[in-house]
């Protein structure tokens, strides 16, 4: 007989209210797939547009339940899987269905939690973590002694951001247009906070002696753009990693030439499925021993039992967070 699980499923398109708990199959692992028993759900903007109906999962992925991340405990292991035990304490990124008490994910697409990081914590790592870390690095190639400019800091991907810059010995400075962010950016460690006002533009500036940044890791997108042209130091690279704000602006290509600069985008969900485990792999044996050692930690805003994932949807939506919100499973 088919087992079943509970799902936060998208009931239709539209507010909040469409996202409703149902029993749904609960899935079985592949030959190199793990099951895990699901203890925290993160949420996501993407999620929020993915309700709107204006972002599909990619194809072979739940469709009517959204959820990029999971944390939990593995509780079956296909029959070539060498990697995990059941029992093991693992996180990861998906292409969907993360809203649910279980998720089937490859083997090489868990990533361990280490001992002392509570499961429901764990749940705020991946998708901000990877994210951030993929882009300032792989993407970005910050490195120790240069700048970097975090457009919405106050975000998960921008909280994650912002501690692996600082261990990776970079100087940050972070726009949010909610002070009272800034200041909680400022005591995670962020060295400069810039309110995201008219007049940004010239405080990132004075704040580097007139040099302007050497990366920008930009989750706000077309409102930026401009001011973004005028705070690049020569040789800048920018990565647009999200555009809330807005996709479309003008681009003045000769302040692109005359500071050599590199401005570039990405995404997460939509990468081949090679990537995604070749990614979660690295983040496993680079960034993993930084958590574990306490150097940098998930920021989690709020815990909420799953049942109140509309509730979670609406916080995202009024920007009332800092750092991540994440659904528990009982
Ligand atoms: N490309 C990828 O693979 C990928 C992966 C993960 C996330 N993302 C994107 O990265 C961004 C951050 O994600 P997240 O989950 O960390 O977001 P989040 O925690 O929900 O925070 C987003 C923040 O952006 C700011 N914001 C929202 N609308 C804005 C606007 N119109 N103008 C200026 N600022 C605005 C708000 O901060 P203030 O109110 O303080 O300004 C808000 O709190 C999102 O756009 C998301 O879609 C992309």
């Amino acid at each position: 007989m088919e087992r079943g699980m509970l799902a936060v499923v998208l009931e239709g398109w539209g507010d909040p209210e469409v996202l409703q708990i149902r029993e749904v199959p609960r899935p079985r692992p592949g030959p190199h797939e793990v099951v895990v028993k699901v203890r925290a759900s993160g949420v996501n903007r993407a999620d929020l547009l993915q309700r709107r109906g204006k972002y599909p999962a990619p194809p072979g992925e739940p469709q009517d339940i959204p959820g990029l991340e999971f944390s939990g405990t593995v509780e079956e292991v296909g029959e070539e899987v060498s990697l995990w035990r059941v029992g093991d304490r693992v996180m990861g990124i998906l292409g969907g269905g993360g809203y649910a008490q279980y998720v089937a994910v490859h083997e090489r697409a868990a990533i361990r939690v280490p001992a002392g990081i509570p499961l429901e914590d764990a749940g705020a790592i991946p998708e901000a973590f990877l994210t951030a870390y993929d882009a300032l690095f792989r993407q970005a190639a910050l490195t120790e002694g240069e700048t970097v400019l975090i457009h919405a800091v106050g975000s998960g991907v921008g909280t994650a951001a912002l501690q692996l810059a600082q261990n990776a010995g970079a100087r940050s400075i972070g726009t949010a247009r909610a002070p009272w962010k800034l200041d909680r950016a400022l005591e995670l460690g962020l060295d400069v906070a810039v309110e995201g006002g008219e007049d940004w533009v010239q405080r990132v500036l004075n704040a580097t002696g007139g040099e302007g940044v050497d990366v920008i890791l930009d989750l706000v997108g077309g409102g930026y753009l401009a001011g973004n042209l005028k705070v690049m130091a020569t040789g800048a690279r920018q990565v647009v990693v999200g555009v809330p704000s807005g996709s479309r602006a003008e681009l003045d290509l000769r302040w692109l030439m005359t500071r050599r600069a590199l401005i570039r985008g990405t995404v997460l969900r939509g990468r081949p499925v090679e990537e995604k485990l070749a990614l979660s792999r690295e983040f496993e044996h680079r960034v993993v021993p930084l958590l574990a050692a306490r150097k940098i930690r998930p920021v989690l805003h709020t815990a909420l039992p799953a049942h109140q994932a509309a509730e979670a949807h609406r916080l995202l939506e009024d920007n009332r967070t800092f750092g991540k919100v994440v659904l528990l499973w009982d």
